[in-house]
């Protein structure tokens, strides 16, 4: 083989867009997208001042609306968070659980609306339904507070059904507490679920990238932070442990989060467990970084959200959670 100059010109395979396309290593389409919905009580869809461009959305038409947009550009997944008034939080979260909630509203009118057309994956936390914010149930002691993670997980599992219950495709258990899939897989099997199937976040860092989500979810832990519950950001081998336990757990589906400060850990989860699907979830404040920039001149918002994609891709990610999916279908129709 002669690899050395000047037989060898790496460039010839550069000199067109034609040839470019056909050695290229990775590809993108909105089939590998799950577009991130926020829904809310009441009429009307509200701005998220922390995300540009995003909304809040009603349970209503203009919902139905949204998502036929989406389904005109291909994109087809989209995972449902609950945004809740302050009033109806309890210490518990029982709001998480509650079959009229607006998360079970928001998948009955999809499904009844698009049925298999659109799949759906519900996020199941604790952090949109806690007076405090913190993702699981707070235990108050002599020292502090902790996280009692059983009593969490048995919750979780309740919020799943009721999920189920409403024509989920798919769970999302993303509050990182130990045993989360098992208790969650164990429940639904318990009521008849056994088609319905978990994304797990499974190496789920403490980020401070998950700023703008805070805000439009109102999420934000009142007290203290998640780090005794998300990873810490210096572990990698880490997020192998964790993605084995929720495989075992019965995960159809890990994930790593975030995605673009972390490719190397979604490089090396997709390097253990290749058999797996596996998402990234490009969150929050990768989406408003880049609006920053492009708002302010700096950044050509196009090519740095495309880039930042195929860059994800190309470290391993099989489905990308993102909040450019309506954007990035748009722009792949048109042509990279
Ligand atoms: C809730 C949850 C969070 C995100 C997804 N699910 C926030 C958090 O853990 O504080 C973050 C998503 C994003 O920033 O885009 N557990
Ligand atoms: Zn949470």
């Amino acid at each position: 083989m002669q690899l050395s100059f000047p037989t060898s010109r790496p460039r010839r395979l550069r000199a067109n867009k034609l040839v470019r396309d056909a050695v290229a290593e990775t590809s993108l389409s909105p089939d590998d997208f799950i577009m991130p919905i926020f829904v809310k009580d009441g009429a009307g869809k509200e701005p998220i001042d922390s995300m540009p461009g995003y909304f809040r959305w009603p349970v209503d038409g203009s919902l139905v609306e949204h998502v036929e947009e989406a389904l005109s550009l291909g994109v087809n997944k989209f995972i449902l968070f609950g945004v809740l008034p302050d009033d109806v939080k309890d210490p518990e979260g029982k709001a998480s659980y509650d079959p009229q909630g607006v998360v079970p509203r928001a998948i009955r009118l999809l499904k009844e609306t698009f049925g298999d057309r659109v799949l759906l994956f519900a996020d199941v936390c604790l952090c949109e339904y806690t007076d405090h914010g913190h993702c699981g149930v707070v235990v108050r002691d002599g020292r502090g507070w902790r996280i009692d993670n059983d009593r969490t997980i048995s919750i979780y599992a309740k919020e799943a059904v009721v999920y189920a219950d409403a024509g989920a495709d798919f769970v999302a258990p993303s509050g990182m507490m130990d045993g989360q899939v098992r208790a969650i897989r164990q429940a639904l099997d318990a009521a008849g679920y056994q088609d319905v199937g978990i994304m797990a976040y499974s190496a789920k860092y403490a980020s401070a990238f998950y700023g703008p989500f805070r805000v439009a979810a109102s999420s934000a832990p009142k007290f203290g932070d998640r780090r005794t519950y998300q990873m810490d950001p210096r572990n990698s081998r880490e997020a192998v442990k964790e993605v084995m336990l929720d495989i075992e757990e019965g995960a159809d589906i890990v994930m790593v989060k975030p995605a673009l400060a972390y490719l190397d850990v979604v490089r090396l989860v997709k390097d253990w467990f290749p058999w797996v699907p596996l998402a990234a979830y490009s969150v929050s404040g990768e989406y408003s970084m880049i609006k920053a920039a492009a708002k302010m001149g700096y950044l050509d918002e196009r090519l740095v959200a495309l880039e930042a994609l195929f860059a994800i891709k190309r470290a391993g990610a099989d489905l990308i959670l993102t909040y450019y999916a309506l954007d990035a279908a748009r722009w792949l129709r048109e042509g990279t």
